[in-house]
């Protein structure tokens, strides 16, 4: 049993207002977040769910001064067209504010200052760009200069979009500003500094010690960052939007954008709730989650918590649960180059469709490994599972229900007939189910609850499929009457199973079943609908997703990739093959691979991929035929050292027995090339 709390406040990382939310958000971050509260809400739980727009940084100056615009005025326009696009999905938060509200600003500024005037900040002085054309320092995203590492002219000073290397502003080669194009000069500037390197053993114990229970991505990564060893990180900037930093005679310098985004979730906490927030922030029986992307985890695991530990009466977080990133169609999410499904387009083209979208992005979240969207999969999922499985019991149990009972819900075992062995134990199942769903989201797992609440329909499909009630009508009303309740009821189960998923389904669900929401409590229960209730006329709750409609999507993309094309703009980076499915090391150890030499190479005749190597193992001189051929020469081959999978079985391949395979890496361009010893290492050295 899952302890339960007074109160739970639930956080979901504010997004930056300087443009629109794509898929990745929502598969990320605010899906599983609004699933999570949708299912505390009806466990009857105190929830306050918090939202908002993140509006400081360097990128929105950038996107105002680009537009000639002011940074407020980015901010204005992308933080209504956020807003509007969570109501649009059912996002449910209870506040979506915004951080350059009064209130954060105030809060934001209280809570430095009481570090501040707590002596726990240290004060550096460093050399930093500075632009004399301008008269302003220069934060990273604002000098520009050829990457080290690329070439790339056009690299920025904290990263280079090309090769993806993260950079430092003073390892770019000729260096220029982003401003006004001048050469930057070095000038002194002071900063404040939370020094990280000394919570560190708190935090080790905290998170490593008490908090083996984080996903494996969020735990790993913290581990990581602590044996890197922390350091002091600059909690101020050169700048002038943001929150200014409230120290007497402190000019153009604001709070770093990451030390005030997740005050954010104080301050909009404070705005709906000025009497009590002090409770949800500070009162133990508080269970404070986060929900986020993998890219903001050190933030809320490592320097987020270190703040609210230094300022010494906040409560921290119970969990994060952190996902991996969203692909599309293969291919990196990303802004600049438009690849994108963006939520805004998606409710306009496909009005009526939100669940369908939450259902996919739900169905396949990138929980413990980065995963691919895809418009076939998208279609896939909507006609094999929500209409074919959900939308098709309910339709079948609806309709029946009006052509043999005029819609009233038949009574359950009536003398005449007793119930039978199938409807004793899909009765019995019920509840099972329930226990399975709940563990899943209680853990964060909300594919795994999905999958199982999806199973209920399944288990209704198959009830009826094996039932037959349309046969039973001509002899046996009674049980004909048994099967529809049971059929019924668990159309009331799938009302509140799928609530937190599909609310905009499960209130049309509810509707047909003129019901009204039940709580989580119910779900397991034989009995939500009594016998005599009336029921409305069927609707479908999904409609087929027709090949034009994804057709359309997909052609959207293909002309995104053209435009991109004829402007020069190189293709989206191609998204890393997602992680296999887990094998255990069981698995692993059978497989026996070594190094090898190759004796001979040939090519097999009449084929243009495949090569006959002949290698010696160290055990024995045996024959490989590999598909190797593509990437390599027979003469390129002779004598190289490799490394094969041994002993796998046999296989003739065009008549000649290929004894083992040879491990060969993919790079992201499909390209192949194979694994050698970074040292001669001679045959049949064992890999482990
Ligand atoms: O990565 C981002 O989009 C950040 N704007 C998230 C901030 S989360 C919190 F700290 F506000
Ligand atoms: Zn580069």
């Amino acid at each position: 049993m899952e302890k339960q709390y007074k109160r739970y406040l639930i956080t979901s990382a504010l997004p930056y207002a300087n443009g629109p939310l794509h898929i990745g958000h929502l598969a990320g971050v605010y899906v599983p977040a609004d699933i999570y509260v949708r299912y505390l809400r009806l466990r009857g739980r105190d929830v306050l769910f918090i939202g908002g727009s993140d509006e400081h940084g360097v990128p929105i100056t950038i996107k105002a001064r680009e537009a000639g615009i002011s940074p407020q005025d980015v901010v204005d326009k992308y933080h209504a067209l956020i807003k509007e696009s969570f109501e649009g999905l059912g996002i449910s938060f209870d506040v979506y504010s915004r951080t350059t509200s009064a209130i954060h600003h105030k809060t934001a500024s209280d809570f430095f200052r009481k570090l501040y005037d707590d002596g726990l900040f240290i004060e550096r002085e460093t050399e930093q760009y500075y632009d004399p054309e301008a008269q302003q320092f220069l934060a990273d995203r604002y000098i520009i200069g050829a990457c080290p590492k690329c070439g790339n002219p056009d690299a920025y000073g904290d990263q280079c979009e090309k090769c993806g290397s993260t950079l430092s502003p003073n390892e770019l080669i000729e260096p220029r500003s982003a401003i006004s194009g001048s050469k930057p000069e070095m000038r002194m500037t002071k900063h404040w500094y939370l020094p990280l390197d000394q919570y560190e053993p708190w935090l080790r114990e905290w998170i490593l010690e008490q908090h083996k229970e984080w996903k494996a991505n969020v735990y790993g990564q913290c581990k990581s960052w602590l044996d890197g060893g922390l350091q002091p990180r600059a909690v101020s900037r050169d700048l002038d939007w943001g929150v200014p930093v409230p120290i007497e005679g402190v000019e153009a310098k604001v709070l770093y954008v990451w030390f005030d985004a997740p005050i954010g979730y104080i301050s909009n906490t404070i705005e709906i709730r000025p009497d009590d927030w002090a409770l949800w922030w500070k009162d133990q029986e508080t269970k404070l989650v986060h929900f986020i992307g993998k890219d903001n985890i050190v933030f809320h695991c490592i320097v987020f918590p270190t703040m609210l530990k230094a300022h010494g009466d906040y409560i921290l977080p119970d969990n994060v649960p952190a996902n991996e990133f969203l692909n599309l169609e293969g291919n990196k999410i990303s802004t600049s180059r438009n690849w994108a499904v963006w939520l805004h387009e998606y409710l306009k083209e496909l009005s009526g469709k939100e669940d369908v979208l939450r259902y996919v992005l739900c169905a396949n979240a990138p929980e413990t490994k980065d995963n691919d969207f895809s418009w076939k999969d998208f279609q896939t999922r909507n006609n094999s599972e929500l209409v074919a499985i959900l939308g098709n019991f309910v339709h079948r149990a609806i309709v029946l229900t009006h052509k043999y009972f005029e819609g009233k819900v038949p009574a359950l075992a009536p003398p005449d007939s007793p119930l039978g062995e199938m409807d004793k134990e899909v009765l019995a199942e019920l509840p099972l189910l329930k226990t399975r769903i709940e563990e899943a989201l209680e853990h964060y797992r909300f594919r795994e609850a999905l999958k199982e609440c999806m199973n209920i329909a399944r288990l209704g499909n198959k009830y009826l499929a094996d039932t037959e009630p349309w046969k039973l009508a001509k002899t046996d009303m009674g049980r004909v009457g048994s099967i529809l309740n049971i059929s019924l009821q668990i159309c009331a189960q799938l009302a509140i199973a799928f609530d937190p998923f599909l609310p905009f389904t499960t209130a049309k669900l509810r509707s047909i079943l003129n019901t009204e929401l039940q709580p989580w409590d119910a779900l397991g229960q034989p009995n939500l609908l009594a016998a005599g209730h009336l029921i409305n006329q069927a609707e479908l709750l999904f409609d087929k997703m027709e090949d034009d409609v994804i057709q359309a999507q997909l052609a959207k993309l293909e002309a995104t990739r053209q435009q991109n094309v004829a402007e020069g703009v190189t293709a989206t980076p191609p998204a890393f093959e997602p992680q296999k499915a887990e094998c255990s090391y069981d698995d692993f150890v059978k497989m026996d691979i070594r190094t090898a030499i190759v004796l001979e190479a040939e090519r097999v005749p009449k084929t243009d991929k495949l090569l006959k190597l002949t290698i010696n193992t160290g055990i024995d001189v045996r024959t490989i035929v590999s598909g190797i051929a593509e990437y390599y020469s027979p003469e390129q081959m002779i004598g190289k050292e490799i490394c094969i999978l041994a002993n796998l079985a046999p296989r003739a391949i065009r008549g000649i027995t290929s004894q083992g395979m040879i491990l060969m890496a993919k790079q992201p361009d499909g390209n192949m090339r194979f694994i050698t010893p970074q040292e001669p290492l001679g045959p049949g050295c064992v890999i482990n």
